[in-house]
């Protein structure tokens, strides 16, 4: 079958090279793609957000799946596109994808069907947010209600900086209207945990559980970033903690969707605090994770295109009966190797080096999100550059977390670009 991956990511190279290792498939585009992705796909100029132009490539091509990687297309209701002229593709409609697009709708949903998450209320004006926080002392956390990418969430340790961060949302608009309205919550404290689950909103399938790093730098400091690196399995989650969260989040949430005369397909990511009350959602997403994914796909050791089928087309429970993900014992991390001025801003145009050396290396698989491939030079050699903030996802298997960092950063330190910039500590927690 002709595959269409949407997304340029480090998540969408991950989902592009284990779809391409089904049996099913013959075929794999991806719009827009990457430098990495273009090896083993054929990278199409089409930007995610252009749902037209991608309805009318896959109309064109007669493309038998659209897999969805990043919201803003989910967002935009690409779902429900597709669906109206009979094309099968992965993801959840536009009703559905409210779930990831406002805070304000999840944390609403959560209430009325008793999900955990942090207490919170919801203000439209500034005034009486102030006058709010200054009431509940710090700290707390702020947030926008729309997609911010990820920059839309203040934890705030003085009123000053609620403060700021509420004129800067609701009155200078640095995220637009997505700042109309925002929530300012209870802070939680503990270890966060990445929840992935396959839904058609009849059956259920985890994926296995990992931990991302949003903090720049080493220990958890800095800006909070697109995330920095992960792995899989995160020991943090105990078969019960996990059987909890199936019970009191996923299945509670999907129950209230289903209520609400949504019908959920797709991926759930849920982002939970482990608190010392019990897990609680931190939010939402309506995609796989980015860099989650790129330490959980490694591990799956069975047909993803299959699991990615059966969803889209309602049949999960069928694929559960017939055996499911069969998942190795292996532990993975993944490093994200970021430009010089991430996140703030980031430099291009940078020659990776080490790329060669570190494909024939056992154990590690290196996924591109801003890179670009060069045409070849004369000696045939293959060139990347450096095109975006996160550059690569530098990936690594091993029998322990301990062994899988030792094999990653060996890795990592074959590699190099100017200006580039990682954790050391990927994984660490784990230990
Ligand atoms: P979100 O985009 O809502 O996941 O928030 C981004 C990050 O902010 C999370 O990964 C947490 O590290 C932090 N965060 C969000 N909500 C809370 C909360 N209620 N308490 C503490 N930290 C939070
Ligand atoms: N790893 C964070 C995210 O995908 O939103």
């Amino acid at each position: 079958m002709k595959v269409l991956v949407i997304g340029s990511g480090g998540r969408e190279h991950a989902l592009v090279w284990k779809i391409a290792q089904s049996k099913l498939v013959d075929k794999i585009f991806c719009a827009p793609g990457n430098g990495g992705i273009s090896e083993i796909a054929e990278c199409i100029e089409i930007k995610g957000n252009d749902t037209e132009r991608l309805l009318s490539f896959a109309r064109k091509e007669k493309i038998d799946l659209t897999v969805v990687g990043p919201e803003a297309p989910l967002v935009l209701g690409i779902v429900d596109e597709f669906s109206n002229y009979g094309l099968k593709i992965f993801g959840p409609k536009e009703n559905a994808a409210k779930l990831e697009e406002s805070k304000v709708f999840a944390k609403k949903l959560m209430a009325k069907y008793n999900v955990p998450t942090a207490d919170f209320n919801i203000f439209d004006n500034p005034d009486e947010a102030k006058k709010h926080v200054r009431r509940i002392g710090v700290p707390c956390v702020v947030k926008a209600d729309g997609l911010a990418a990820g920059k839309g969430v203040v934890v705030a340790k003085s009123i000053e900086e609620a403060e700021k961060a509420i004129v800067s949302i609701m009155q200078e608009k640095i995220f637009g209207d997505a700042g109309n309205k925002i929530i300012i919550e209870e802070c939680l404290e503990g270890q966060e945990v990445s929840i992935l689950i396959l839904t058609d909103s009849k059956a259920v399938i985890p994926l296995v559980s990992s931990q991302d790093h949003k903090r720049l730098l080493d220990g958890d400091n800095g800006p909070n970033t697109g995330g920095m690196g992960a792995y899989s399995p995160a020991p943090v989650l105990t078969e019960p903690v996990f059987k909890e969260i199936m019970k009191n989040v996923i299945n509670r949430t999907i129950a209230g969707l289903t209520q609400e005369s949504i019908t959920y397909s797709g991926v759930i990511y849920a982002g939970i605090m482990l608190t010392k009350n019990g897990p609680k959602v931190l939010e939402f997403n309506v995609r796989f994770g980015d860099p989650e994914t790129q330490s959980i796909l490694p591990r799956l050791q069975s047909d993803l295109l299959e699991a990615i089928i059966a969803t889209a087309e309602g049949n999960l429970s069928k694929f559960a009966k017939s055996g499911g993900f069969k998942w190795g014992k292996r532990a993975c991390v993944s490093v994200v190797c970021a430009s010089k001025g991430y996140p703030a801003n980031h430099e291009a145009g940078k020659e990776i080096f080490g790329l060669e050396e570190v494909k024939k290396m056992e154990n590690i698989v290196v996924f591109h999100a801003g890179t670009k491939r060069l045409p070849q030079s004369r000696a045939g050699k293959t060139q990347f550059v450096t095109n975006g903030g996160r550059v690569l996802g530098v990936t690594g298997l091993g029998n322990s977390i301990k062994e899988a960092i030792a094999n990653t950063y060996k890795a990592v330190s074959r590699i190099n670009f100017e200006g580039m910039q990682y954790r050391r500590d990927i994984g660490s927690k784990a230990l």
